[in-house]
């Protein structure tokens, strides 16, 4: 079943001139470009898309690091592609996701983990709307 999620290149990934290898790999693996723009976030929007992590003792510093620099928005779709996006980006913490996914090759951090991808079909039509709200 086709399906659209938000994919972010957090700004770990452009400040590395890590977009083209990333993008690549979602490119490569067959999903489509739906929407993308380089974007620099301010806390408000931060705050909304984490809304689940606001409270937490971990989102503070999460917090300044996505509003540190452009990070990339995109909108992809494909078959399964919530699913296949978060199969591509690897466990969360880039110490301990599998060789040959996105985090797994490129990250060494929990926090500096490169990318974001939308976790349910909910969480896929809140964030979408939130940050691409004309699609
Ligand atoms: P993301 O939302 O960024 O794509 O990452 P994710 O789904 O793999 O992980 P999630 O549970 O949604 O957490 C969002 C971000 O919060 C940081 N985090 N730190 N216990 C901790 O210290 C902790 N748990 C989560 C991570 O940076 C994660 O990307
Ligand atoms: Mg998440």
């Amino acid at each position: 079943m086709s399906q659209r999620t938000l994919v972010l290149l957090k700004p770990d990934t452009v400040r590395r001139g890590l977009v083209g290898e990333v993008l690549s790999r979602f490119e490569a693996k067959g999903l489509s470009l739906v929407a993308m723009e380089l974007r620099t976030i301010d806390a408000d929007q931060a705050d909304r898309h984490y809304a689940e992590h606001v409270e937490r003792d971990f989102y503070p510093p999460l917090r300044d690091f996505v509003t540190s620099g452009p990070l990339v928005a995109m909108v992809v779709e494909g078959d399964e592609a919530i699913e296949v996006v978060r199969a591509l980006n690897g466990a969360t913490d880039g110490r301990k996701a599998a060789p040959g996914t996105i985090r797994g090759d490129l990250s060494l951090s929990n926090r500096e983990n490169l990318v974001h991808g939308s976790d349910s079909p909910e969480s896929a039509e809140r964030e979408i709307g939130l940050w691409f709200p004309s699609l």
